[in-house]
């Protein structure tokens, strides 16, 4: 099962198994479903936080640190004077045995020394706001054993931006409480927070410490704590400095006994008035409540059992059995894993997000949707209205919001001019996943007409609206501060390095067009007209084909270049992305957007542009954004030129947007090019590649670096990306060709000819289907018939309407 010299794969059990501490990034996992969130790394490093990362972060984290992955919960062993950790470093003791299992929300850690052996389990409970973790210890010697063992974290002082830099106060302000065998963190309870943390233990205890200086030394580090070290906590309560939290267990193994600690680390709010027990003393009934919940091994199965047949139930909406067992393996378990993490953070909290700067997205969190409205369709309604909510009635939007008051971000603003459309796309795909057009009826008002009655239908038509009040001088969409590519910055013009590409913006901005958002306008506008349908609204309708008709007009007119789409025009009107120019001559998102907009497929232009596509941006990792990369510092174009070439948007293989040309392979009907691209930039297909890749093999990373970089095929930024949505949509949709339609399941795949066979089991609407695709002739396209219990069906669609129970399809290709 050794996949490669880091870990494997083990399905069966919907887990990654590592078996080294030392991999080439710290491989990371996510804890946490409902608000209380977790980064676990391979070695137990990481923190968590409830709800939002920068405001409520419960432990510190230290970033780009030497050595890497510094901070996490640290569970340290001192045996006959020899010493190590649980989580298998930061101590770095060569171990007998060492290996992490990163499950569904949960993560687990199994070590040995000296015949000394732990199992570490480690999981966010449903509906808790903690983490809590068993340490089971076992003595595998023939002879009677000391152990101490001293658990540790260290508290952030809550808000993380200032935890990092205010020194001046933080080293004075820091307080906490010790009752029984639980560490209390009240940093400001004494002033505005009326909230608190704790960390506890089940167990009694023979000793604590809570300050860092007097657990670790001044000089010591994570790796040889002094406390550790000497086998003995000082019992002393920390003012101000670093607060931490560590309790020590002296516990003695007969031989084969095996004893289990329970900790739980804590996030606890009460009322303003019922604050205090007693004057300085904090309320600590919560936490007695909260801690009981945990504090025996029944407990803690039963809880861990729960959340296990939690993502049973999500996983099993869709389920594959194709061919390919590394799809199945991305469809099934991994890719949709990342997408629920995609909801749940966006892109603020991995270990390249800081999780201090970004909101919730409204480009990405809208994108990110359509990874997931099958697994939490309430909780997507919820996103999307949420989403709206911050659109201006003109169909601007903030390009943020926070996560905490769900109030639009000032500090980046608007003006990206791609944001509007892409509330077309989530609405969209909602109510085809559910059948749910209620949605589109929820009063809501715009951010700056708070008394204006509207509803969300409003929003989606001023989205669309809001791409044709603003056209530039050929007819195509004005760009603003940057349409998908936040790089392609047209209006900014920085020479000052202290400005953000992102919020400086320059001149009036009424030139720079993009082909991009020219191809996204008539993709989700034919989507708009189609949601007018279904709504009666026909003259609306009419009017929404007829911009779009005009759209399709410009770009053959102005967003051609011979053998592939322009990607854009400057401020002064220059090509970007043609065959003129030296540097950048082709992009990849004004091909993908164009092609799945359906442009040039009747007269041979898809084609082509897909084959410059294939000989100009193919990389043995996937397709990259540009060719030629940038190779100098160009103001009128921005960011993209500020990055060494082959990396990130100048010529990486930025992941986000590879399953677009996957989209238009499989609408060309060329199945075998499609899945080949799928799987270059799938990691999941390539896991013995690691030590190059360095990041997760089981999660997308945002970028590869591309084929002109120094180091190709270097993964970077792991995680919170929308290649995951992105990926999981096109997959299942497009090369498995189970595409939810507003009436029923429309059937149309686009696989490899060599597939003979595969099947999709897909719950949809409160139908469930078991789906058989028989492929005898060897075709990539074209279904000649489908059989629902037997009969045979006109057409592709499964009506919805006609089905509610469990049916057998069978689906014959030719
Ligand atoms: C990155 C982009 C990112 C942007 C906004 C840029 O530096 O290259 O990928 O979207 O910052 O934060
Ligand atoms: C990452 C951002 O989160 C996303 O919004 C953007 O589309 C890509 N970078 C490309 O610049």
């Amino acid at each position: 099962m050794q996949e490669n010299e880091y870990g494997y794969f083990d399905d069966a059990n919907r887990e990654f198994v590592i078996t080294t501490p030392y991999t080439p990034t710290p491989w990371i996992n996510y804890l946490g479903n409902d608000g209380f969130y977790a980064l676990m790394s391979n070695t137990a490093g990481g923190y968590c936080f409830y709800r939002d990362p920068k405001f409520r972060r419960l432990t510190r984290y230290r970033y780009n640190n030497i050595p890497a992955d510094s901070g996490g919960r640290y569970f340290y062993f001192n045996v006959d004077g020899e010493t190590w950790a649980a989580g298998g470093r930061p101590v770095d003791t060569k171990l007998d045995k060492y290996e992490c299992r990163h499950g569904m929300g949960y993560s687990k850690f199994n070590v040995e020394k000296n015949g000394i052996e732990s199992t570490l389990t480690s999981f966010v409970p449903l509906k808790t706001t903690g983490e809590v973790h068993r340490l089971q210890i076992t003595n595998n010697n023939d002879v009677a054993k000391t152990v101490d063992s001293f658990s540790f974290i260290e508290w952030c002082l809550w808000n993380a931006e200032d935890d990092g830099a205010n020194f001046q106060r933080n080293l004075s302000t820091g307080e906490v409480e010790v009752e029984k065998n639980t560490i209390f963190h009240k940093t400001e309870f004494r002033e505005r927070r009326n909230h608190y943390a704790f960390y506890s233990c089940n167990r009694d205890i023979d000793g604590f410490d809570t300050d860092r200086q007097d657990f670790i030394g001044t000089y010591n580090s994570f790796a040889n704590p002094k406390v550790v070290a000497d086998a003995q906590s000082t019992n002393k309560i920390a003012h101000g400095w670093s607060p931490i939290a560590s309790h020590h267990n002296k516990l003695e193994l007969a031989p084969g006994e095996t004893v289990s600690l329970i900790y739980v680390l804590g996030y606890v709010e009460v009322e303003p008035e019922d604050k205090w027990e007693s004057k300085a003393v904090i309320n600590k009934k919560p936490t007695w409540a909260f801690q009981e919940q945990f504090d025996t091994d029944e407990k803690f199965e039963n809880e861990l059992a729960k959340l296990e047949a939690y993502w049973t139930g999500l996983l099993e909406n869709i389920v594959v059995d194709t061919p390919s067992d590394s799809l199945n393996r991305s469809l099934n378990i991994w890719n949709q894993y990342q997408n629920m993490t995609t909801f749940n953070l966006s892109r603020s909290a991995s270990f390249y997000e800081s999780g201090i700067g970004r909101g919730m997205g409204f480009r990405d969190s809208n994108q990110d949707t359509i990874g997931f409205t099958h697994m939490v369709p309430g909780e997507v309604r919820q996103r999307i209205l949420d989403l709206s909510a911050i659109q201006m009635s003109d169909g601007s939007a903030y390009h943020q919001y926070q996560p905490l008051t769900k109030k639009g971000n000032a500090n980046v603003g608007g003006n990206f001019n791609d944001d509007p459309m892409w509330l077309v796309l989530s609405t969209a795909n909602y109510i085809k996943e559910t059948g749910d057009t209620s949605i589109l009826d929820q009063e809501l008002a715009f951010e700056d007409t708070p008394d204006v009655k509207n509803i969300h239908f409003d929003h989606l038509t001023a989205s669309f609206n809001h791409v044709i009040n603003n056209l530039g001088p050929h007819g195509l969409p004005l760009i603003g501060r940057a349409d998908w590519n936040d790089c392609l910055n047209l209006n900014c013009f920085s020479t000052e390095p202290n400005e953000s590409y992102q919020t400086t913006q320059r001149g009036d901005s009424k030139v720079a067009e993009s082909v991009m958002i020219a191809g996204q306008f008539v993709l989700y506008g034919n989507e708009y007209a189609r949601i007018c349908d279904l709504r009666g609204l026909t003259d609306e309708a009419a009017r929404a084909r007829a911009e779009v008709a005009k759209m399709v007009a410009t770009v053959d007119q102005h967003g051609w270049d011979g053998e592939w789409f322009i990607r854009a025009y400057d401020s002064r009107g220059e090509k970007i992305g043609s065959n003129e120019n030296e540097e950048g001559k082709i992009f990849i998102e004004s091909q993908g957007f164009c092609l799945m907009a359906g442009i040039g497929y009747d007269d041979g232009r898809a084609i082509q542009a897909l084959d410059s596509v294939n000989s100009m941006l193919l990389a043995e990792h996937g397709i990259v954004l540009n060719n030629p990369p940038f190779s100098e510092y160009n103001k009128f174009i921005g960011e993209i030129t500020s990055y060494p070439q082959g990396y990130k948007e100048n010529a990486g293989i930025f992941t986000h947007n590879n399953p677009w040309i996957v989209v238009a392979e499989t609408m060309a009907g060329r199945g075998d090019q499609a899945f080949d691209y799928f799987s270059r930039f799938t990691p999941l297909f390539r896991p013995q590649d690691m030590a190059k890749h360095k990041t997760e093999p089981y999660c997308y990373s945002q970028m590869i670096a591309g084929k002109d970089a120094a180091i190709p095929g270097e993964a970077k930024n792991s995680w919170l990306t929308g290649a995951a949505a992105w990926s999981f949509y096109t997959a299942t949709q497009y090369i498995l060709g189970i595409m939810p339609d507003y009436s029923g399941l429309l059937i149309e795949p686009c696989i490899p000819t060599d597939w003979t066979t595969y099947n999709v089991k897909r719950n949809f609407r409160g139908a469930s289907y078991d789906i058989t695709i028989n492929n005898p002739n060897g075709v990539s396209k074209g279904v000649v018939s489908i059989e629902v219990d037997g009969n045979a069906i006109e057409g592709n669609i499964i009506d919805f309407a006609t089905f509610s129970g469990t049916h057998k399809v069978v689906v014959t290709m030719g």
